[in-house]
């Protein structure tokens, strides 16, 4: 079976953009796929950050996975920072990282600029080398993300090359490896519509984010009927009567238009028929109650879950275990072919 990874941060509450770039795909994959889903507490210290929250965080992201639909009996679901091999691997890929290709890296540019000089961790450059440890570990060969990682990715798969050229090849077989390849060069998986989910304040510059500094910005997956049906009033239009998608002059039209698309399962065409002659009074409620309709049993499920954290943290114990016996492989291949004493 082909095995495909993937991962939220838990920092603040996962909203639309990560469920329709990311978690909603992930459903669909562990049917096919060895799956494996992780929460990158481990990623969530870069910028500063609650420690009194970030536990709570890792378990309440653990949870929505499950009541997104994860099955916890057909992929493995666990926290980053329970899996040592992950930081390990990271020290020794970052050996082998050109740092112009971390200060490349676009959401370091943005992130690094707003926070300052002097509040930019030397994690936040770093960051994707462990990102890609998240990955490679795995023999991964399929990574469900939204738009904003595809760079992310694309890093990932330069380093595999990387690596697999300097420590692989010739010497590696010699050593019993399978020449020339210590890591599989993963592919991305974006969804051809929710890879990008836009801001509801600002449909044209602004993605769907969960450090916006206004909430009224995103739906959280668990927010409540009244605070959904609030910001879908208060959402940004336009002056144009009937509703399109694709049209360029009309951003928040298509990101509105494609969310109810993907909420609903209904085909474009589907929503085309449905909405042509709709204005935007009428479409704000049909989105609305069809929000509300999707995240409802979602929220029921994870308040399910949440009531007894020994099942949730039993899952998480049981991914990580499994995660680690696939980890541990790797990385012992890699400490021998870079010529470490093994012990
Ligand atoms: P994070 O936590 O920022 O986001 C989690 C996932 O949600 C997607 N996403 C979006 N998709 C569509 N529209 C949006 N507005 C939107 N906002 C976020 C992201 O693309 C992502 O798929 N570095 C990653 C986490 C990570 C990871 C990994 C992912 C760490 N290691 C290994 C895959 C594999 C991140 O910060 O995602």
């Amino acid at each position: 079976k082909k095995r495909i990874v993937s991962g939220v941060q838990p920092t603040g509450s996962i909203h639309l953009g990560n469920y329709l770039g990311a978690i909603k795909n992930w459903i669909d994959l562990q049917n096919t796929y060895e799956t494996l889903f992780f929460i990158v507490d481990l990623h969530a210290i870069t910028l500063p950050y609650d420690t009194q929250q970030l536990s709570k965080s890792t378990r309440d992201t653990a949870a929505l996975y499950l009541a997104c639909g994860v099955d916890s009996s057909k992929a493995s679901v666990f926290v980053q920072s329970h899996v040592r091999a992950h930081v390990e691997l990271m020290w020794l890929l970052s050996s082998t990282t050109p740092i112009g290709w971390l200060n490349r890296m676009i959401q370091f540019k943005e992130k690094s600029r707003k926070a300052g000089d002097e509040n930019v961790g030397v994690a936040l450059l770093t960051y994707p080398v462990l990102m890609a440890s998240d990955i490679l570990l795995y023999q991964s060969d399929f990574v469900p993300v939204g738009e904003d990682q595809k760079q992310h990715l694309e890093l990932t798969r330069e380093l595999a090359e990387r690596v697999n050229y300097l420590y692989g090849g010739r010497k590696w077989k010699k050593l019993g490896g399978r020449g020339g390849a210590l890591f599989k060069v993963p592919e991305p998986l974006i969804p051809p519509t929710g890879a990008r989910v836009m801001s509801l304040t600002d449909g044209l510059s602004k993605v769907m984010s969960k450090s916006a500094p206004s909430d009224q910005s995103r739906i959280n997956l668990l927010d409540s009927k009244d605070a959904i049906a609030n910001k879908i009033k208060r959402c940004k239009t336009d002056s144009f009567t009937s509703l399109e998608f694709d049209n360029p002059e009309r951003p928040e039209c298509n990101n509105l238009l494609s969310v109810y698309q993907l909420i609903t399962g209904k085909t474009k065409q589907e929503v085309v028929e449905e909405c042509k002659d709709m204005n935007w009074g009428t479409f704000k409620t049909v989105l609305t109650d069809a929000l509300i309709d999707h995240l409802n049993p979602i929220q029921i499920r994870y308040a399910e879950i949440m009531s007894d954290t020994t099942y949730l943290d039993n899952i998480l114990a049981e991914g990580a275990t499994k995660a680690s016996s696939i980890a541990d492989v790797t990385l012992n291949n890699l400490y021998q072919a870079m010529g470490f004493l093994r012990r």
